[in-house]
């Protein structure tokens, strides 16, 4: 049998511990070959592929980003792209794919395993916010890349009674912020599931500063002032329908420093979040989702993704993972609520 692997979307920590697994359980339990497509779903639209043995995965388990590279394309935006798929794989004499990627790549999967693909999914994406799965790897690096800087720029805070507003990544789903907020003791943490009031966002910063303490505060990419609009990098939209987001922080940084009269600055951690060497739990998780991935082919089980619930890896048709993005319930974020101001 041969099995193809792809990467798309956004990288991620932990992609090549996937890969990894994959080829390695995929070999020496199956004997299967191995292909790996390169540049998300561009690689089996164009027959983009190199061979993937045993060498080729030596050393990447601690390796950031992914040695198959990726993209955002989107084949059913490509003329004829369903098609073009099926003829490579053909050609490529590939029997089923494993695709890793986020809720726009595994909804391509679902849609492909629709028109007679063989694809099994495996969750990825710094944001946490695919539905069906507890957790995705990669978000245990960000969170832990985000909550170092957050411990640092404490302290260069207090010691210039700064506020410091922090942008973090996550466009829909507040996972980031709320997790990195409350293990680096923020002051304020806003994110896409609730408007902010900047009156209310304003009073936090000076109660902290009334008690001599330098206000942090960690916003979200996709975080919305009270009947505001998200705030764009570019107008631009990807394959599939994305713009670039940011510059939130920036702007609630010059509201709270015109408010207050005191200095406050932005920091905008942005794609430092996903680069590096991943956490010990996202390796674990992520060489857990390939093993299990290879299961699923091995039974001839398509059009499911792989999946956390509690510690066990599980499988979930694709059509449930993709239905709905996973964000915050507001209940976690009021929880968090007491140590705001
Ligand atoms: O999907 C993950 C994510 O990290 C989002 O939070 C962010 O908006 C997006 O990727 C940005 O990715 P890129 O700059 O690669 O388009």
């Amino acid at each position: 049998m041969r099995v193809g692997v792809l990467t798309g979307g956004g990288d991620c920590p932990g992609l090549n511990a996937v890969i990894r697994a994959v080829v390695r359980k995929g070999i020496e339990v199956h004997g299967w070959e191995l292909v790996g497509f390169r540049n998300g779903w561009q690689g089996p639209l164009t027959g983009d592929s190199r061979p993937l043995g045993l060498d080729d995965v030596e050393d990447i388990l601690t390796r950031g980003g992914t040695i198959l590279r990726s993209s955002r394309t989107n084949p059913y935006k490509v003329d004829g792209g369903v098609e073009k798929i099926k003829s490579v794989l053909a050609e490529q004499q590939v029997d089923a794919l494993i695709a890793i990627g986020g809720e726009d790549t595994l909804g391509v999967a679902k849609r492909l395993t629709d028109d007679g693909i063989g694809v099994v999914g495996v969750p990825k994406t710094i944001d946490n916010d695919l539905g069906a799965t507890d957790y995705t790897f990669g978000f245990d690096t960000a969170v832990s890349i985000a909550t170092e800087a957050i411990d640092r720029l404490h302290t260069t805070a207090e010691s210039h009674h700064r506020a410091l507003v922090i942008e973090v990544m996550g466009r829909h789903a507040g996972w980031i912020a709320l997790h990195s907020g409350v293990a680096g003791g923020a002051s304020v943490i806003l994110m896409p599931e609730r408007e902010f009031s900047v009156d209310q966002v304003v009073e936090w910063v000076e109660r902290r500063f009334e008690r001599e303490y330098a206000p942090i505060i960690v916003v979200a990419e996709g975080a919305l002032p009270e009947g505001g609009q998200e705030k764009l990098l570019t107008g631009e939209k990807d394959s599939f329908g994305h713009v670039r987001l940011g510059g939130i922080g920036n702007w609630l940084a010059d509201e709270i420093a015109g408010r207050t009269g005191k200095e406050s600055r932005a920091v905008v951690l942005g794609h430092v979040q996903r680069g590096g060497t991943p956490t010990a739990y996202d390796r674990v998780l992520a060489t857990r989702f390939g093993l299990h991935a290879v299961d699923a082919v091995a039974d001839g089980d398509f059009g499911v993704m792989v999946a956390l619930k509690g510690t066990d890896i599980v499988r979930v048709k694709l059509s449930e993972a993709t239905a709905e993005l996973k964000t915050v319930p507001l209940e976690r974020y009021e929880e968090a609520e007491v140590f705001f101001g």
